[in-house]
């Protein structure tokens, strides 16, 4: 694990929840790949190259989706601005998958079928992923988690990578972390999200890393993404004094939960896994969420010159550092580039059937190395990322109580 010295990401706590900035809307009416028949459509010599963006905008998880959107924009202007695919321009074609299966399963339809793109980045969430992702396999469309952490994710298909690095990989980081800055810490509460299959699978990891560093599960309290209220929950948990709370939940409700345990007066550490990783959750538990250890897989730190035009870019747009979900969308949209750059040097992008064209894509997407913001990235032969750096933060909330920020630790 890298740790690099003390760098601070700052937001506003009174942050909108942005549920309903969906500026990036739907622009996938004007694909000019659109053909009844798939097989024999190519993207036209004069026109740009299409890619979907499938992201929530709209719902609760739009506390996540809408940071990954915003790095996917960045990439769209800057890769543009460089020449796109050796002069033809890409065109990112968003749709919103809003929260559930049913809308993601939905966005992928549409951009497989009317928007004809060449490939999608997305969904939001590994849940989501588990339903939609097989659609895409079964059209042979490449298909690229930004923020799907599950176990299970590439092995759903062949046509499915990502560039999220999974739970098994990042989630021990923030114990180990925690237990360096309260090494007397023996109990471990544990709550996660049972209708989530990213938030089971990480509690798993976690659980485990609690039990690998000798430490005691005194209880595992269980909650819904969709829940508000988590006084029985955190009632419990606390009469066991725990010395650490480890939290898997989304942005909103792990937000809420964080709240509701300082009301009811624990005073421990608490760590958040990734479905809290967003400067959103600041918007849930304001000045409570002080003292919240996430780990990370980006530093806006990393110091490779993409990043650092990245970190600009999104810093000038935003006057915040950019968060991980809009990193690993900014990285994917980059390794789709760079695998059509590569392809087009030995066949014409423009040129291809599109049904060979998403073929050859995911073979080379895969064969390639990327320099990216999250550092160096491969794919393993099954579209597992290999990436080398990772990181752990803590919110620190100003005195004000309305400031806060993501300080990376040790
Ligand atoms: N990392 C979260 C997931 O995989 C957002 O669902």
């Amino acid at each position: 694990m890298k740790t690099p010295a003390a760098l601070t990401t700052t937001f506003l706590a009174t942050c909108t929840l942005l549920l309903t900035a969906c500026n990036g809307a739907n622009t996938g009416t004007n694909s000019p790949t659109a053909s009844p028949n798939n097989t024999t459509t190519t993207t036209s010599a004069s026109s740009a190259i299409p890619i979907g963006i499938a992201f929530a905008q709209t719902s609760n998880v739009a506390l996540l989706g809408q940071e990954g959107a915003a790095g996917a924009r960045i990439a769209e202007k800057y890769f543009n601005d460089k020449g796109g695919i050796n002069g033809t321009p890409i065109k990112l074609v968003f749709q919103d998958t809003s929260g559930d299966e049913a809308g993601a399963i939905n966005a992928f339809q549409t951009l497989i079928n009317k928007d004809k793109v060449i490939g999608i980045v997305g969904p939001t969430l590994s849940q989501q992923a588990f339903s939609a992702d097989p659609v895409a396999e079964r059209a042979k469309v490449p298909v690229l988690g930004a923020s799907n952490t599950a176990k299970g994710i590439p092995e759903i298909g062949d046509f499915v990578a990502r560039v999220s690095a999974p739970v098994s990989i990042v989630a021990p980081n923030s114990v180990k972390a925690a237990l360096k800055q309260n090494p007397k810490i023996k109990k471990v509460a544990v709550f996660y999200a049972q209708n989530d299959a990213f938030n089971k699978s990480e509690t798993e990891i976690f659980q485990k890393t609690v039990k690998d560093l000798a430490l005691e599960v005194v209880t595992v309290q269980k909650f819904q993404t969709t829940d508000t209220d988590f006084q029985s929950q955190a009632t419990n948990a606390i009469n066991l004094k725990p010395d650490l709370v480890i939290i898997s939940g989304l942005a909103a409700d792990g937000g809420n939960l964080v709240r509701q345990l300082r009301e009811l007066g624990y005073k421990g550490l608490i760590i958040g896994g990734n479905g809290l990783n967003s400067s959103n959750v600041l918007s849930v538990c304001k000045a409570l969420c002080d003292g919240l250890i996430i780990a990370q897989a980006y530093s806006p730190e990393h110091g490779n010159e993409i990043n650092r035009t990245f970190r600009k870019i999104y810093f000038d747009q935003y006057k915040k550092e950019p968060p991980q979900f809009s990193a690993q969308a900014f990285t994917a949209v980059q390794v789709y580039v760079e695998a059509l750059q590569a392809l087009d040097k030995k066949s014409k992008v423009n040129k291809l059937p599109l049904a060979q064209l998403r073929t050859e894509l995911n073979k080379q997407i895969l064969a390639g190395k990327y320099d990216t913001p999250i550092g160096a990235i491969a794919f393993t032969p099954i579209g597992e990322v290999i990436q080398k750096d990772f990181y752990v933060a803590q919110i620190k909330i100003d005195k004000d109580g309305n400031q806060g920020k993501f300080t990376f630790i040790k």
